[in-house]
């Protein structure tokens, strides 16, 4: 019996000093391997008598137990002592500080895009959003603009597939396309009003409306585009069309709604504005719209943001309205560089760059 103790003790003992699972397996194999002790003490049973083999097996036997048990004891040492390994590397300090997800915030185009809004809304102007793929029809023909209008250059206008070449689409060079879209719209809704006929019907088609109706009176912010690329222009840009039609909306009422408008966006009642007398195919007259700070950096110097004018009678007539009843004012301007000059950026290409560190400074 004596050999079996050592045995079990040597066991237990390899077993202990193992330190990681390849070296506890390999310390089985000592054992309980083919050729391990106990295997070789079982094989020897074989020469032994008949009653000492059964007496001797059975010790064997109970040997072998213990150092299976031993074993495994040890094998779910090391494997717990492993888990707290892990747990211990892995263990997160929860008192730390968490990881800041950044705010973002509002383009500063975009601000000003909805100062726009929030300002015209005030004076009752509807927004209203249209495609930046137009057709030649809306951007130019129906604007009054000649067939041979140099805007109309292929060196001016971004051409793209899907017209035809009496009627060619193009990326809208500006939002007066939407004082057409819009009109037509409101007036088609109204008239059908008046003569009793479904928006959709054709019977009043081609006659121009001359009824009652509510007034039109909306902007119509976005992008436009045009082939031009330096520090103040961009290929794509915005604009903010703005139109009034009416019975009795003038010259007058231009001007004193877009120097309110300025006033108001820039927070200075001193503001001066100049309407310098211009041209444009859809308005007649035609005034491009200047603004003086009388203070400040840019104090003294005539700073253009618009393009203006009395409606022209062919683009009311193009809306679908007798110009003999109807008139208006339109202006376009340009958000981008009322962002400039709001918050003195020199460079217009800054805010299509997206450069975080630029763009971080109107959040
Ligand atoms: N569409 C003109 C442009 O892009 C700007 C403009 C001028 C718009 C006069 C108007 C207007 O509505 O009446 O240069």
């Amino acid at each position: 019996m004596n050999d079996l103790t050592t045995v079990v003790d040597a066991a237990r003992t390899a077993f202990e000093q193992a330190q990681t699972p390849a070296d506890l397996e390999n310390s089985k194999a000592l054992f309980l391997g083919k050729s391990g002790r106990i295997t070789e003490m079982m094989k020897g049973l074989a020469s032994l008598p008949v009653e000492e083999k059964k007496t001797r097996g059975a010790s064997i036997n109970l040997a072998k137990q213990g150092i299976e048990s031993a074993l495994n004891a040890r094998r779910q040492a090391l494997a717990d002592q492993e888990l707290q390994a892990q747990l211990q590397a892995e263990a997160l300090d929860v008192t730390l500080p968490g990881r800041q997800r950044g705010t973002g915030g509002l383009h500063p185009v975009s601000i000003t895009l909805e100062r726009i809004e929030s300002i015209f809304g005030s004076m009752g102007f509807e927004v209203a959003q249209g495609p930046e793929i137009e057709s030649d029809w809306f951007n130019f023909t129906a604007l009054n603009t000649p067939e041979d209008h140099p805007a109309r250059s292929m060196h001016d206008t971004f051409y793209v597939e899907g017209g035809s070449e009496q009627a060619p689409n193009l990326l809208r060079t500006h939002t007066s396309p939407m004082q057409i879209r819009h009109a037509v719209q409101h007036v088609k809704k109204h008239r059908a009003a008046v003569e009793g006929t479904s928006p959709e019907g054709t019977s009043s088609q081609g006659t121009l409306f001359s009824g009652a109706m509510p007034e039109i009176r909306v902007i119509a912010p976005g992008r436009t585009y045009r082939v031009d690329s330096d520090a103040t222009h961009s290929p794509m840009f915005h604009q903010c069309e703005g139109l009034w039609v009416g019975e009795n909306v003038s010259f007058k009422d231009l001007k004193y709604v877009f120097t309110d408008f300025c006033r108001t966006f820039f927070e200075n009642p001193d503001l001066v504005l100049r309407f310098r007398p211009s041209f444009f195919p859809f308005t007649e007259p035609s005034a491009e719209v200047d603004i003086q700070f009388p203070s400040g950096l840019l104090a003294g110097r005539w700073l253009e943001v618009a393009g203006s004018g009395q409606v022209h009678p062919n683009v009311i007539r193009n809306m679908g309205l007798d110009p003999e009843r109807y008139i208006g004012f339109a202006f376009g301007m340009g958000p981008d560089r009322l962002t400039m000059l709001r918050y003195g950026v020199n460079d217009l290409r800054l805010f299509f760059d997206g450069d975080i560190r630029f763009l971080a400074q109107f959040r």
